[in-house]
């Protein structure tokens, strides 16, 4: 390292770059990406609600107030740990409808279409509502329409936000669909900021689903009515496919870092086993010495990510239809001959990385919520429609959005998604699968106790967003506000490049070069919601300014 860049690492380490103070309360809090759905969920804990139920009632005020992600036509991950220390993970992932072929968004010539990305073709089975109704029966403990209550309240009128009004004026998604253009978009009569959205189909679809149970959404009058208009507009989703769908209940991955564990998402999320082989490369290699975004550091963990994502496109996919070696790919030995091929002076190119060789043996847009109740029970949740309004089809009469999570399979193996991941042969489309994820919703604790909850949206950067998160908390002592407020940056192996947030100084950006890497910007890496209990037993709630969200608690 030269003088020079080392005291700018040292002077980094030594200032307090970000002082920002995260929200505290002193029992339980909820952290999500936008402040109706803060507000339901902190108004149902403080109504002995726990943090299950609290999840619900979040999850589906999202569906309302936050239509970029919120849903009830996509799809995603809860983790839970509960108070008594026993943890489990409900994949609520789309699946591929049954009618759902290998080349289906191929055209005569075998070039990829749009249609994983846009209109009705591209939507997997919705999971949302069954998850968040078999996490309740299994482990809530309000009254399942109590917890939908809020939501209703909200369809029936909410004020926007300057940042939701932009976002439905600018969506040229929206105006292709005409039932999107109607609600959303007011068929030009564009919403100001602090109008009211008001949602009266999407209300009734709530209304139903709060009276009778969530088989209205997969066999009563909604999944009719859904069904049927699938078929009318050429989809794939049928009637059987809604009653068949399945929330599957998984063990959780753990691993652990510098004396804390992880407890994070399994297959078919990427983003667990992610999280735990690129720390398990930074682990004892001394990354940080360099001081927090120095150019050596970033360099260090780059690279760490550049091997990941090698890995992630030949192995990872759903865990019922391919066989992923998640014991091989977090194998010590492995994880140190991968490191052992990172140069810390000198960048690799992606073209030199293949997936290793692990031992045999077995709108981007997301929105995740953080939430620990009084009882010290902790719920990390990212549910999503994929893009941004996932397909951009609201479903005529019932009000909701549906996803585009088609697009996270390989729809052509061997070529970029929407995300620019390239993905092989194990995540390719098979009817009843569920498309590989990168949601990776995060417990950790220390000495067995309860010290962080984490999660993201931001597609194939929620895996590089949610640990560099945990990195700055653990490694550069910052709080939980700080250390999703400092730049970020990702590598994702292809395409070969790192992208950096504003922020970073034009001499990292430049030793960034010097050391070989192809350095481009980035508007933003995920936009993290993160809870971290304080020494003195305080939680501590940081809300990513990236968006519009809030922390709350009593
Ligand atoms: N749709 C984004 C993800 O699941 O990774």
């Amino acid at each position: 390292m030269s003088p020079r860049s080392l005291a700018l690492a040292l002077l980094l380490c030594l200032l307090p770059a970000f002082a920002a103070h995260p929200v505290r309360a002193r029992r339980a809090m909820v952290v999500a990406q936008e402040p109706h759905a803060t507000d339901a969920g902190v108004a149902v804990l403080k109504a002995g609600g726990n943090a299950v139920d609290a999840a619900v009632a979040v999850g589906f005020a999202l569906a309302v107030t936050h239509p970029t992600a919120g849903n009830l036509g996509g799809g995603g991950f809860l983790l839970l740990r509960k108070a008594s220390g026993e943890t489990t993970f409900l994949d609520f992932r789309e699946r591929a409808p049954a009618n759902a072929t290998r080349d289906m968004y191929l055209d005569s010539s075998g070039k990829l279409t749009r249609d994983s990305l846009e209109g009705w073709r591209a939507a997997g089975v919705p999971g949302t509502v069954h998850g968040l109704a078999l996490a309740h029966r299994k482990y809530g403990s309000k009254p399942w329409a109590e917890l939908i209550a809020p939501a209703i309240r909200l369809a029936r009128g909410f004020p926007v936000t300057y940042s939701v009004a932009q976002s439905l004026k600018n969506t040229k998604l929206l105006a292709k669909f005409p039932e999107s253009r109607r609600i959303f978009q007011r068929d030009g009569k564009f919403f100001e900021p602090d109008e009211l959205l008001v949602q009266p189909e999407l209300g009734n679809t709530l209304d139903r689903i709060a009276r009778f149970g969530p088989r209205e959404f997969y066999e009563g009058e909604v999944a009719k009515k859904f069904a049927a208009a699938m078929a009318a507009n050429g989809g794939l989703i049928s009637l059987d496919d809604l009653k068949n769908y399945r929330t599957v209940e998984r063990k959780p991955l753990t691993g652990a870092y510098r004396g804390y564990d992880i407890v994070t998402a399994p297959p078919p999320s990427s983003g667990g086993l992610g999280i735990l082989q690129m720390m398990g490369m930074l682990e004892s290699s001394n990354y940080a010495a360099h001081g927090h975004a120095a150019a050596a550091a970033i360099h260090f963990v780059a690279e760490a990510m550049r091997r990941y994502y090698a890995d992630r496109s030949e192995y990872l996919a759903d865990p019922d239809f391919f066989k992923v070696p998640v014991t091989g790919l977090l194998d010590k030995a492995y994880i140190s001959s991968r490191r052992a091929t990172i140069d810390p002076s000198r960048a690799s190119t992606s073209d030199s990385i293949r997936q290793g060789t692990p031992p045999a043996s077995e709108s981007a847009e997301t929105t995740h919520f953080s939430i620990v109740d009084a009882q010290g029970n902790a719920v990390a949740l990212t549910y999503t429609l994929n893009g941004s309004y996932g397909n951009g089809v609201t479903v005529p009469g019932l009000g909701f959005l549906l996803n585009n999570e088609m697009d996270d399979f390989a729809a052509k193996p061997g070529e970029p998604n929407m995300f620019g991941l390239v993905q092989g042969e194990a995540n390719a489309i098979q009817p009843g699968k569920r498309p590989l994820s990168s949601m990776t919703p995060t417990i950790l604790l220390k000495d067995g106790k309860l010290f962080m909850v984490v999660g993201a949206p931001g597609g194939s950067r929620i895996i590089t967003g949610v640990m560099q998160v945990i990195l700055n908390v653990v490694d550069f002592g910052m709080n939980a506000q700080d250390a999703i407020d400092a730049p970020r940056f990702h590598h994702q192996w292809q395409p070969d490049k790192l992208s950096l947030e504003k922020g970073f100084s034009p001499d990292t950006v430049a030793l960034l070069k010097s050391r070989g890497h192809t350095v481009d910007s980035i508007s933003t890496v995920a936009n993290v919601e993160a809870i971290v209990v304080q020494k003195d037993g305080w939680l501590a709630g940081g809300s990513d300014r990236r968006s519009h969200g809030k922390a709350a608690g009593y």
